[in-house]
């Protein structure tokens, strides 16, 4: 059941054929250092009992078998019954909507966490529907549409402390895309970026889950948005968004940015790394702000990653010379901020003000799990990849 907000990018239906695969066996060479992935507090789902019975819940979970960001390699399908009663203040979910993003293969790599020990659960985030609430539980219904960030969302259904979910209008996966996708761009832009009206963002991987949200939110404040994209059809999308779309693939990315923004841009949404990390530090204007959402160009294969062209001498040369900074942002670090933006793009999204986009490629089951991180890796999809969960 879809709703109506759900904005399918149907003019993007991409090939898996060819592109960028995850290359397996590729955990050892890589950068731990940075912390991007999105690693929450464990649910419930990850610690139910190991066998069916007359007082559980019957549920099948993706789960690390193996530390490797080939996500195809790391995991297996197991069965986790989740116990019955729930926790007094548990609530149980149907996932319907699964949300995939380019840190899941950082997680099955067991990167942020030297001492993290398979087996454990996958996923990062869901949207479902309630369908057993515990006795504590006074705010929530069965039969309520919520959205949710837990470790162990790969599963078809999971017990959560009831705290932990927000309800939504519908079971419309528009409302997904809020959850890692939209509080990265809004507490990100707010809280590092700083972002004022009439200033100038570039933002990078601009099509893409947090990307589409971050030029979205920017160019609500007022601000001159650019993003940079790969293909013709996403700097359509791009433009489509009042962002000034740029194909870095066919254009001068730095010599566009010189044109149209000679004094510099005053804050970066960067998530890809690389030459296109020097690039936007580069691009900066005096006093801008470059925040480091990721660097995505190194997750499947670091040793495949474009070479960066500058060395810590000329960071800091460029740093001094406009007093300007570079900010690290981590979502989980963010807790504070979380319900009171999600609230809030919960209800941009209700009221047609931001679209919450998801990608047109129609993945189907937990057994399409790994297809879909796959397909997030080609580097082809808008908006967010997202699996879908039959309804029991
Ligand atoms: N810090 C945090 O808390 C946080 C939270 C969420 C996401 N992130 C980061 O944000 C970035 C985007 O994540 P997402 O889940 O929203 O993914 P996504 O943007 O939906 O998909 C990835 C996009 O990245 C671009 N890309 C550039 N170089 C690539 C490469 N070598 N391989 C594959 N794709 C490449 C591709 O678009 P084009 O090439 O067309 O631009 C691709 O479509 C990632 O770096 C992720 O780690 C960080």
């Amino acid at each position: 059941m879809l709703g109506n907000a759900a904005t399918r990018i149907a003019a993007l239906a991409p090939a898996l054929a060819s592109g960028r695969r995850p290359s397996p066996h590729s955990a050892a060479a890589a950068a731990a250092a940075t912390a991007l992935l999105l690693h929450t507090a464990s649910a419930s789902a990850s610690a139910a009992a190991p066998s069916a019975s007359a007082s559980s819940v019957p549920a099948r979970v993706i789960q690390v078998q193996q530390l490797t960001a080939d996500f195809r390699a790391a995991v297996a399908i197991v069965e986790q019954p989740i116990p019955l009663p729930l926790k007094p203040n548990h609530v149980l979910i149907r996932n319907r909507f699964l949300g995939i993003n380019a840190s899941d293969i950082n997680f099955t790599a067991g990167r942020y966490n030297p001492t993290v020990k398979p087996p454990f659960s996958a996923g990062f985030e869901a949207l479902g529907v309630v369908e057993h609430v515990g006795a504590d539980v006074s705010h929530l219904r069965v039969g309520d549409a919520v959205v949710y960030m837990a470790d162990g969302s790969f599963s078809e259904v999971i017990s959560l402390a009831a705290a932990r979910s927000f309800k939504v209008p519908s079971l419309d996966p528009a409302y997904l895309t809020c959850l890692v996708s939209g509080l990265t761009a809004s507490i990100a832009l707010e809280e590092c970026g700083e972002i004022k009206n009439g200033e100038k963002v570039l933002v990078t991987a601009a099509a893409g889950g947090t990307g589409l949200w971050a030029v979205q939110l920017a160019a609500l404040q007022g601000c001159k948005v650019y993003g940079t994209a790969s293909s013709t059809d996403k700097v359509e999308l791009l433009n489509s968004l009042n962002c000034h779309g740029i194909n870095y693939k066919t254009q001068n990315l730095k010599d566009v940015l010189k044109a149209e923004a000679p004094t510099g841009i005053d804050v970066v949404y960067e998530s890809v790394g690389g030459s296109m990390f020097d690039t936007a530090l580069g691009s900066l204007a005096q006093r801008g702000r470059l925040i480091v959402i990721g660097y995505i160009t190194s997750y499947a294969d670091p040793s495949a990653a474009p070479k960066p062209t500058l060395d810590s001498a000329s960071i800091c040369r460029i740093l001094l010379g406009k007093s300007c900074s570079i900010r690290g942002f981590f979502l989980m670090q963010y807790t504070d901020k979380i319900k009171a933006h999600l609230e809030k793009l919960i209800q941009l999204v209700a009221d047609k003000k931001v679209k919450g986009f998801v990608d047109s490629r129609k993945f189907v089951g937990l057994e399409a799990v790994a297809d879909a991180v796959e397909y997030l890796h080609t580097g082809k999809s808008a908006g967010k990849v997202v699996v879908e969960l039959p309804a029991q």
